[in-house]
């Protein structure tokens, strides 16, 4: 039986028939209490899902779903470190590197060996090739390694270390590089090589052209202690590099790519934030660990935001997903996001290997309110095309100014209600717009969206908003019965580029490429002699 033959789907695909042609005009005027009846709170921690277009009945039939899927039984497995990621056999255990006193030995030891690290740096006893203070890190990385300790650095600057800047490169252009390297002093910058693998095309380029620029600087193979140091599962790789061992920060293949922003590549938060503010970023991603094993289905955060995003995705017919922080300082958040739920879940192959025959991820994309105002809301209001989206809000803001909080609130909150209840023609007419305007002045709504309130931004709250979207993608990839931990799709490409090389250096034959490929690299060739 596939999963869209289930009886607990079936259920689901007929309710559908009924609530798709509802409005969420009737659904919050057939219930006073929306609100108190579609939200959720974990310690200040505010879930509103009451502009979903779901009923108390769609949210049963949706937990069935879960059961029948085994969702407890999966969380246990990944609690007990069952090697759920089978295609790749092994255990999916991010969660311990944020469990405190009850952390695994290793995983204590690196985070001590970590504290160490930060505050040799930040009060100046380590030093540069020429005796200088480290002002400046660099962490090259990319994917997972660069996603998650780029976007928390960003949201934490109200925590930012006085004098030290911490820069991240990622891309395979030189410009990345070079743009950072030009404002940058080799005697005052050390770099962090990221990469668990530490096999990838990108870091490893980046690597070498580092470890050549501080060389040409130092003119002394044993500044390279003093300027590297990596974050990565490969120690054999590290060592091969010339990476000192006692300057490698290990995490292990348990750790995830797109979950590691709590291992060793978060060396770069801990640096930018200090070592005491890395800890409460774990700390808070732990208390959504204990709401998420623990909290019943109806009251669990992170499962009902997967819930709501199977809705949305398998019987709405909705398959882009809008991530908007009213937050300056989350304004990577989308980015990260869209690694950790599209790498997670965009598969086409469920558990047994079988090919699905249903919808899984939508397309994830946001940007910060209210800049997204002034530029894609207004499809988003009239454009017709289906969006479900995240509304981010803070209670305070964590760079205050006299006069701009509340306004930036009542725009996040003017935009939500904008896109669910819209506006109709008598509404524009009676606000006084003129009848040859009132054609444009329409506005459909039934727009659903989820609003998540933080009290204010700080590493606990951060830990515990990243940790409730992680927890998300692993429900989503029980509900769709698949392994959310592997990402064989970025293989293909990666693969071929490999043979692309001699190609463009002339050095291999085209002609076995197709004629769109073969002719772009013909094309390209004339700017390469
Ligand atoms: O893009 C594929 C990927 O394997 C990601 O999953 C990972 O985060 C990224 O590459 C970087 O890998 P590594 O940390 O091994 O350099």
């Amino acid at each position: 039986m596939t999963l869209t033959t289930t009886p607990a789907w079936q259920a689901l695909a007929s309710h559908a028939e009924t609530l798709r042609p509802q409005h969420l005009r009737n659904l919050f005027a057939a219930d006073m209490q929306r609100f108190e009846h579609f939200s959720l709170n974990r310690h200040g921690l505010l879930l509103d899902y009451s502009k979903q277009r779901v009923t108390g009945k769609t949210m049963t039939l949706l937990r069935n779903l879960a059961e029948a899927a085994d969702f407890t039984g999966w969380r246990r497995k990944m609690l007990d470190g069952e090697p759920i990621n089978h295609t790749e056999n092994r255990a999916v255990r991010h969660v311990d590197l944020r469990a405190g006193d009850t952390a695994p030995v290793e995983v204590k030891d690196v985070l001590q060996r970590m504290a160490g690290f930060c505050e040799q740096i930040h009060d100046g006893s380590w030093r540069g090739f020429s005796g200088e203070r480290i002002t400046d890190i660099v962490h090259i990385g990319i994917g997972g390694s660069d996603l998650g300790p780029r976007m928390a650095v960003h949201a934490l600057a109200a925590w930012q270390q006085p004098d030290l800047h911490v820069h991240f490169v990622s891309n395979l252009d030189s410009a990345d590089l070079a743009s950072t390297l030009t404002r940058l002093n080799p005697r005052s910058t050390l770099f962090i090589i990221a990469s668990k693998t530490f096999t990838t095309l990108e870091t490893m380029a980046n690597a070498r052209t580092a470890r050549n620029w501080i060389r040409a600087a130092a003119s002394d193979e044993q500044a390279i202690a003093r300027h590297f140091v990596a974050a990565s599962s490969n120690l054999a790789a590290t060592a091969e590099f010339g990476i000192s061992p006692k300057n490698v920060f290990e995490f292990w293949d348990w750790v995830g790519g797109r979950f590691s922003l709590w291992s060793a590549i978060g060396l770069p938060i801990a640096l930018a934030v200090g070592f005491g503010n890395f800890a409460r970023l774990l700390a808070g991603a732990h208390d959504i660990d204990e709401h998420f094993f623990t909290a019943p289905a109806d009251s669990n955060l992170p499962l009902t935001l997967a819930l709501i995003a199977l809705w949305n995705t398998n019987f709405l017919d909705i398959h882009s997903h809008g991530v908007f922080p009213y937050s300056h300082s989350l304004a990577l958040l989308p980015s990260h996001l869209q690694q950790l739920e599209m790498e997670s879940n965009g598969k086409r192959a469920n558990r047994d290997g079988l090919a699905i025959d249903y919808p899984t991820n939508p397309i994830l994309w946001g940007a910060a309110g209210t800049n997204g105002q002034h530029s894609f809301f207004q499809l988003l209001h009239q454009g017709g095309a289906p969006v479900a989206s995240d509304f981010i809000a803070l209670g305070h803001s964590d760079f205050p100014l006299p006069g701009h909080h509340s306004g930036l609130l009542a725009s996040c909150l003017a935009q939500s209600s904008a896109l669910a209840f819209g506006q109709t023609v008598d509404e524009a007419r009676a606000a006084g717009i003129p009848e040859h305007l009132l054609p444009f002045r329409r506005f459909p709504g039934n727009q659903p969206t989820t609003t998540l309130v933080l009290p204010e931004l700080t590493p606990f709250t951060l830990g515990q908003l990243i940790a409730l979207y992680e927890h998300k993608v692993f429900c989503l990839g029980v509900l769709w019965n698949l392994n959310s931990f592997d990402q064989w799709g970025v293989e293909l490409g990666k693969q071929l580029a490999g043979r692309l090389v001699p190609c463009l250096r002339g050095e291999a034959s085209t002609d076995a490429l197709d004629a769109s490929t073969r002719g772009l690299i013909e094309h390209l060739r004339q700017f390469r002699t």
